[in-house]
C-alpha cells in the first residue's frame, strides 16, 4: 500500500531553515510508520536551536575560562574529629535519621546512560556486579533499599531516570525479577530527554536509519528536566518526599542512604543546603575525577580536563593535594531546588561536547557507516553544573573503598575486576572490626573474594549481631 501521510510543508520549511534538509532526503521512500516515526522524533527536538548548537560546539570548541579567585571547596572530613575542621558527627546522622524515619528521603538512580565502555548488551543496572553472588547492580541497589525501609518503617521511594534507548528493557528487567521484593508502586522509572548528534565535520545531524536521527541522551544534568516532565517531582510530594538520595546506576559500593551525609546536607535545618556532594581524596594530581572547587563563595566541579594541570599537581605543606576533592557523582538533593530549577523558564545547564563514534547512514546513498575513529559530537548536561545554583551547599569527604566501586571499562581500570576487588576490600575491612580474621596474600591484600549482602549489613557495625564464620577460609569466595 503507498504511504499517505504527507510532509507538513510548514515542517519542510524549518529544517530547511536550519540547514538540516538531508533528514528529509529519503521521506518518500519511507513506509507510514516510518514517515510517523521520524515526524514524531522530529517534533521532540528543538530544531530551532540546531544552528546555535552547531556553531558553539561542533564548529568550535567552547572554551573554558578559569573563574576568578578559585579556591578548593571546603569540605567535612571523613574524621569528624580532624583539626582542620571539626563537626558533630552523632548530631548530623541524628538529624539524617530523623528525616528516612519520618519517610521525607527517596533515592534517584540515574541510568540513562548509553556505557558504551562497558560494551555490555543491555541496561548497565542489568549487569551482574555482585563480586561473588554476581547480582545485578539494581538487585544490590533494591536490597540496601530494602534493608533501610524496614529499619525506618516506611517504604523507601525509588526513582529511577532511564532513556528512551534502555526504558522498556529496564523496566522489563525489574518485572521479569518481581521488583526484586521492593513493592513494584514504590519505584518510578522515566525517561530522560535526548539530543540529536553531529557529525563532527559537517555540522549534520548524523541519521542512525533514513528514518531516525540518531541521538543520545542528554546527560545525567537532564534529570533536573525529566524529574519534574515525568511527574516525578508531583509524585515526591503527594508522599512527602522532600530529600532525595542521589546516585549513579554503575558504583556497586555506593551507600543508597547516608544518614551522616543527609544529616550533614540539612542541617540546621531553616538554612538546609539545597545540593550536596560526597567527595573523595584524589589518589594523584593526574587522577580523573571532577575537583569541587569554590569562587565567589559558590561550590562547582571543575572537570579535570579544563584545571590546569599545575594547579592540580599543587601540594599543601603536609604533602596532600591542594584540590584534593574529587567528586564520585553522589549528592543529597532538594526536592524543593529541583523544583525551582525545573519550572524556572531561564533555567539551563551548559552543554558538555564529546567526540564519539557515532554509527550512521550515509543520507545521500543510504549506505551504513560504522567508524574505527570518532565521526559525532554529542551533547550532554552534567548534574553537577547545577551546584552554583543553590543558595547553600556542602561538600562531605568520604573513603574510596567504603562506597566508590565503578565499572565503567571491561577491564583495567574501573572495571568489573577492580570493582569485584573494592567490595573484598571492604568487606574485608569490615570483617577485621568485628574481629574477624581475613587471610592475606604475600602483597598484604585479601587471598579470598567476600560479598557482605545489605541484608546482613548495612554498615560495619551491624555485623555484631550478623551470624558469621570464626575464620575466612584462605583462596575462599563467600556472600554473607
Ligand atoms: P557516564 O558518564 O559514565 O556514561 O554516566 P555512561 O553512558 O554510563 O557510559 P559511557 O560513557 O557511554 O561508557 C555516569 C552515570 O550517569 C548516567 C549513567 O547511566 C551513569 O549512571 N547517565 C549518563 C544518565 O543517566 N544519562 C545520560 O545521558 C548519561
Amino acid at each position: 500500500m503507498p504511504a499517505t501521510i504527507a510532509l507538513p510543508a510548514e515542517l519542510v520549511a524549518r529544517i530547511d531553515r536550519v540547514g538540516q534538509s538531508h533528514i528529509l532526503a529519503a521521506y518518500d521512500r519511507l513506509t507510514d510508520a516510518e514517515r510517523a516515526s521520524l515526524l514524531a522524533q522530529l517534533q521532540s527536538l528543538n530544531l530551532e536551536e540546531i544552528p546555535s548548537l552547531i556553531e558553539s560546539y561542533v564548529r568550535h570548541k567552547p572554551s573554558f575560562t578559569l573563574p576568578a579567585g578559585l579556591q578548593p571547596a571546603p569540605y567535612f572530613p571523613n574524621n569528624p574529629a580532624a583539626s582542620q575542621r571539626s563537626w558533630d558527627q552523632a548530631g548530623a546522622r541524628a538529624r539524617g535519621l530523623e528525616l528516612i524515619n519520618s519517610g521525607k528521603v527517596a533515592c534517584f538512580t540515574v541510568a540513562g546512560g548509553q556505557g558504551t565502555r562497558l560494551g555490555y548488551d543491555g541496561p548497565k543496572g542489568c549487569y551482574p556486579a555482585g563480586g561473588v553472588s554476581r547480582k545485578p547492580l539494581f538487585q544490590l541497589f533494591a536490597e540496601q533499599i530494602a534493608a533501610w525501609s524496614r529499619r525506618s518503617g516506611h517504604v523507601i521511594p525509588w526513582y529511577i531516570m532511564t532513556s528512551p534507548l534502555n526504558h522498556d528493557a529496564t523496566v522489563a528487567f525489574f518485572t521479569r525479577h518481581n521488583f526484586f521484593g521492593l513493592p513494584a508502586e514504590s519505584i518510578m522509572c522515566f525517561q530522560q530527554g535526548v539530543m540529536p548528534s553531529f557529525d563532527m565535520t559537517t555540522g549534520r545531524v548524523l541519521m542512525s536509519s533514513p528514518s531516525e536521527i540518531a541521538t543520545n541522551p542528554d546527560g545525567h544534568g537532564g534529570s533536573i528536566a525529566a524529574l519534574h516532565k515525568s511527574g516525578a517531582i508531583t509524585d515526591m510530594k503527594r508522599r512527602g518526599i522532600t530529600t532525595l538520595s542521589y546516585f549513579q546506576v554503575d558504583n556497586a559500593t555506593v551507600r543508597v542512604i547516608d544518614p551522616a551525609f543527609i544529616g550533614l546536607h540539612s542541617s540546621p535545618a531553616d538554612s538546609s543546603a539545597e545540593m550536596s556532594s560526597k567527595m573523595i581524596p584524589k589518589a594523584y594530581p593526574e587522577e580523573k575525577l571532577g575537583l569541587f572547587c569554590s569562587s565567589g563563595g559558590r561550590i562547582e566541579v571543575i572537570e579535570y580536563s579544563d584545571l590546569p594541570m599545575e594547579l592540580q599537581r599543587e601540594r599543601m605543606p603536609d604533602g596532600s593535594l591542594r584540590f584534593l576533592a574529587g567528586s564520585i557523582a553522589v549528592h543529597v538533593m532538594g526536592v524543593a531546588f529541583v523544583e525551582r530549577l525545573a519550572t524556572d523558564p531561564a533555567f539551563s545547564l551548559p552543554f558538555h561536547r564529546a567526540e564519539k563514534k557515532v554509527p550512521c547512514i550515509d543520507p545521500a546513498t543510504g549506505a551504513r557507516i560504522d567508524p574505527a575513529a570518532p565521526n559525532g559530537i554529542k551533547l550532554e548536561r552534567f548534574v553537577f553544573d547545577a551546584l552554583p545554583l543553590c543558595r547553600a551547599s556542602i561538600v562531605y569527604e568520604t573513603d574510596r573503598i567504603e562506597e566508590f566501586a565503578p565499572i565503567k571499562n571491561a577491564s583495567g581500570v574501573d572495571s568489573p575486576e577492580s570493582c569485584t576487588k573494592l567490595q573484598t576490600l571492604r568487606a574485608a575491612r569490615w570483617l577485621r572490626s568485628v574481629g574477624i580474621d581475613v587471610p592475606l596474600n604475600d602483597a598484604g591484600e585479601p587471598d579470598c573474594t567476600i560479598e557482605i549482602s545489605a541484608s546482613t549489613a548495612l554498615e560495619p557495625s551491624d555485623l555484631s549481631s550478623a551470624r558469621l564464620p570464626r575464620t575466612v577460609p584462605r583462596g575462599s569466595s563467600l556472600v554473607l
